[in-house]
Formats: structure tokens, sequence, C-alpha cells
């Protein structure tokens, strides 16, 4: 990647729960993003904003997000397995996002994480299903994590080298995809651009 590309991502946590094992995966993440020059990142903490149910009108900012969403060249969307499902956070996430939503056309990377030994497939297949339905690009190979209580510790290390380079994984695979399918568009465009002017 050359430094002149600036990749803006947009990392969506998908929890309120202070200390949450969600969070100290996606500080993984986010880590592996820092290693990048050329990539902005933006993590959204629901637990900031005010973010209301749908039908409940609109808020400053629920618009401020919907308009990071979509100067994003790409997002990760990160979960923890709440009762054989996503959370609601995720979703009131989603639904904030607008009715064409600005998900729509953005490469996604999905984020699990679970208590239990089958991770969190549940949560991932469901909110992957969401995610195109709105009309995102999911990319293959979600990345969910089983007993991420023993994963990880207290203070956010990860115990488990095979889980932190799947985890780190969410951020390479999303840059891949980027690179690969996001780049050679935007060149296109400017090129286009600038002979017409
Ligand atoms: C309301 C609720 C429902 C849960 N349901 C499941 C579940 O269905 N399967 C599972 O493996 N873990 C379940 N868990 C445990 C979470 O996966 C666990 O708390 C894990 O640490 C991820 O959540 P966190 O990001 O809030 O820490 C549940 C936890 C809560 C609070």
């Amino acid at each position: 990647m050359t430094e002149e590309r600036n990749i803006r991502v947009v990392a969506v946590l998908g929890t309120v729960r202070p200390g949450s094992y969600t969070s100290k995966a996606l500080a993984l993440v986010a880590d592996e993003f820092g290693k990048y020059e050329d990539v902005t990142l933006e993590v959204v903490d629901p637990a900031e904003l005010e973010l209301p149910l749908p039908g409940r009108g609109a808020s400053e900012d629920a618009e401020r997000l919907r308009e990071k969403v979509s100067n994003a060249t790409g997002l990760v969307l990160s979960t923890p397995e709440y009762h054989g499902g996503y959370s609601a956070t995720i979703k009131l996430v989603i639904e904030n996002l607008g009715f064409p939503s600005a998900l729509s056309g953005k490469p996604v990377a999905l984020l699990g994480v679970a208590a239990g030994q089958i991770g969190a497939i549940k949560s991932l297949e469901s909110l992957r299903s969401v995610c195109s339905h709105v009309g995102a690009i999911v990319l293959p190979g979600p990345v969910s994590v089983a007993r991420v209580r023993e994963a990880f510790e207290e203070d956010g290390t990860v115990t488990d080298e095979v889980v932190e380079k799947r985890v780190r994984g969410v951020a390479t695979n999303l840059l891949d995809y980027i690179e690969r399918h996001i780049c050679p568009a935007i060149t296109l465009e400017a090129m286009v651009r600038e002979d017409a002017a």
C-alpha cells in the first residue's frame, strides 16, 4: 500500500458493557490497523452516543455517525454473542445508519466473541445476513472468538497466539480487500475525473 492513500476505517463496538471482552478483541484489531500509516481508524463506542430506537426520531449523534460511515472506506462491526444472536447494541447502530443504509456498498469485516465453546457463530451468521440485506459487502472469514474469557486477561492481554492472529486478521482481511477491490476503483475514478476536467 502506498502512503498517499487515505483509507478510512470505522470500527464499531457492539456493546456498551464497561470492560467488555468485545472491546478487548476490538482493541487488538485497532492495534493491527495502527501498523498502517495510510489507515485512519475511528472506533465508534455506542455508549458515548445518543442513538434513538427506530421510530423515535433522529439525533445529532446518529446523523454524525451516518456521515462517518458514509465517508468510510470500510468497516469492522463487532458483537458479543448474547442469547444466541448479535447484540441489540450493534443492531441499534445499524438501525441508525439510515434507510437506505450508509453501509450499502461498504466492505464490512465481522468480529464476534462469546463465552461459550461454540463461539459467536450464530451472531455472526445473523449479522452477516442483516449487513448483506442493507447492501454491505460482507467479507468472507468472519472471526469468532470462543471461550473469550480464557482468551483474554482482564487487562486485555490476549493469552492465545492463535486467537491473536485470527483477531488481528480482521484488520488485514479488510485492508486486503480494500487494496484489491476498492483502491483500484478510487484511482480509476480520479483518472476519469482528471480526464473530464
Ligand atoms: C445477556 C447475555 C446473553 C448471553 N448469551 C450468550 C450466548 O448465547 N452464548 C454465549 O456463548 N455467551 C453468551 N453470553 C456471554 C457473553 O458471550 C460473554 O459475556 C462474553 O464476555 C462477551 O460479552 P462482552 O463483550 O459483553 O464481554 C451472554 C451474556 C449476556 C450478558
